[in-house]
């Protein structure tokens, strides 16, 4: 008799531990590859996917994502894809098994990621297409953004004001990956700006016989930036980029050295490129720009080996995603100021401006708005 109440006494002291595990487990941060914030009993209403956390643009998103979320009452989890379209259809899958209304997602490969948020739509998930657009697909409702073809002017600008005086400026070029929109809008908007100078002589195209066979046109169509970027292309990938930049040093005659201007696509890429250009000692001077206010490469900034960066604000963006999340889960329709066409549809979106970055202005612009601490630089 006593042996048997013992028995039953420890069977139910396993039967609540189980129990315990089971509801602990439910509430715990369960992924992990990113964050999650009070998905009470598995459900989450906001699902967030990010394109990879090998570059510190995007672990900066998770970060002001978090931040913003801390006082949210709505659930959320962070997925990221780790550059593959594959994963990234698996995280949305996952994300519409835990019940959500609304998708935040930068897509891995604007038109690969299609299929994905197709399968949301069917369940009727709300679709925002965070800074990259998801392209050839009715899926997408709306699109948060900074002002891409903008970064591109900003970085032309910067190398026409930057590079000299005089004529003959061998110019190199790089880009984006093709499979994201942005690589195109960024590379229009330089073009834009240096087209001109290109086409009067003050540049000369150094690395880019499609670009080169294009100086005279302003506008070029999407088949022909393709072509330029299918030659220049980084694929976001600082050793791609590094490679690139080796490979088209040793090609260069000295006419094509001695001063110079760059136009790299971000600062990942732009630090590698720099690395290769500051040892090659035809070289003697560059000016290169970059974007996304990296802080390793705010730090090349100050140290004067990467000239400039076009800071792009993801306190606003992620504010803009989660209001117009938020504004859908409460019923309401999210503000928008304009629209994008993805080749599918226009989709409404709201655009963020954005900011060069340089020495003199790293205190002003990313120190007193509170984006980093000093402290996180030397030399500053
Ligand atoms: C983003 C950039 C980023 C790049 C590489 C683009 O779509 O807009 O901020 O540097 O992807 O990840």
């Amino acid at each position: 008799m006593k042996k048997l109440k013992l028995v039953s006494v420890l069977l139910i002291a396993l039967l609540m531990a189980i129990l315990a595990v089971g509801c602990s487990s439910n509430n715990a941060s369960s992924s992990s590859e990113g964050g999650e914030k009070g998905s009470k009993g598995g459900k989450v209403n906001v699902g967030i996917v990010l394109p990879t956390k090998d570059e510190p643009r995007w672990v900066q998103d998770e970060t002001r994502f978090k931040d913003a979320l801390v006082d949210s009452e709505y659930s959320t989890e962070i997925l990221f894809s780790q550059g593959s379209s594959a994963k990234e259809k698996e995280n949305v899958e996952t994300l519409i098994s835990k019940g959500i209304d609304v998708l935040i997602i930068a897509p891995h490969d604007g038109a690969a990621a299609g299929a994905a948020v197709e399968s949301a739509k069917k369940d009727d998930i709300t679709v925002i297409a965070y800074d990259r657009l998801i392209t050839d697909t009715d899926a997408v409702d709306y699109y948060v953004t900074f002002d891409s073809v903008a970064v591109g002017e900003a970085q032309g600008q910067y190398l026409i004001d930057h590079a000299g005086d005089g004529k003959g400026i061998p110019l190199y070029l790089y880009a984006g990956a093709a499979s994201d929109n942005n690589a195109f809008l960024f590379f229009e908007g330089a073009w834009n700006k240096l087209q001109p100078k290109i086409a009067d002589g003050t540049f000369v195209i150094a690395n880019s016989s499609e670009a080169e066979s294009l100086k005279d046109k302003a506008e070029l169509s999407r088949d022909e930036l393709g072509k330029i970027l299918g030659q220049v292309t980084t694929n976001w990938d600082p050793n791609e980029a590094k490679n690139k930049a080796q490979t088209n040093l040793t090609a260069a005659n000295t006419d094509l050295k001695g001063d110079v201007a760059i136009l790299a696509p971000n600062d990942g890429t732009s630090r590698a490129i720099a690395d290769v250009f500051g040892t090659d000692p035809d070289v003697s001077s560059y000016v290169v720009t970059g974007q996304d206010a990296e802080m390793a490469s705010i730090q090349y900034i100050i140290d004067g080996k990467q000239s400039m960066t076009v800071f792009k604000d993801v306190r606003t963006l992620v504010t803009d995603a989660m209001g117009m999340a938020v504004d859908i889960l409460d019923g309401e329709t999210p503000e928008t100021t304009g629209t994008y066409d993805n080749g599918s549809k226009e989709v409404s979106a709201k655009q963020t401006d954005v900011i060069v970055v340089e020495q003199e202005n790293v205190k002003s612009e990313l120190i007193d708005s509170g984006y980093y601490e000093a402290s996180e630089f030397s030399g500053l």
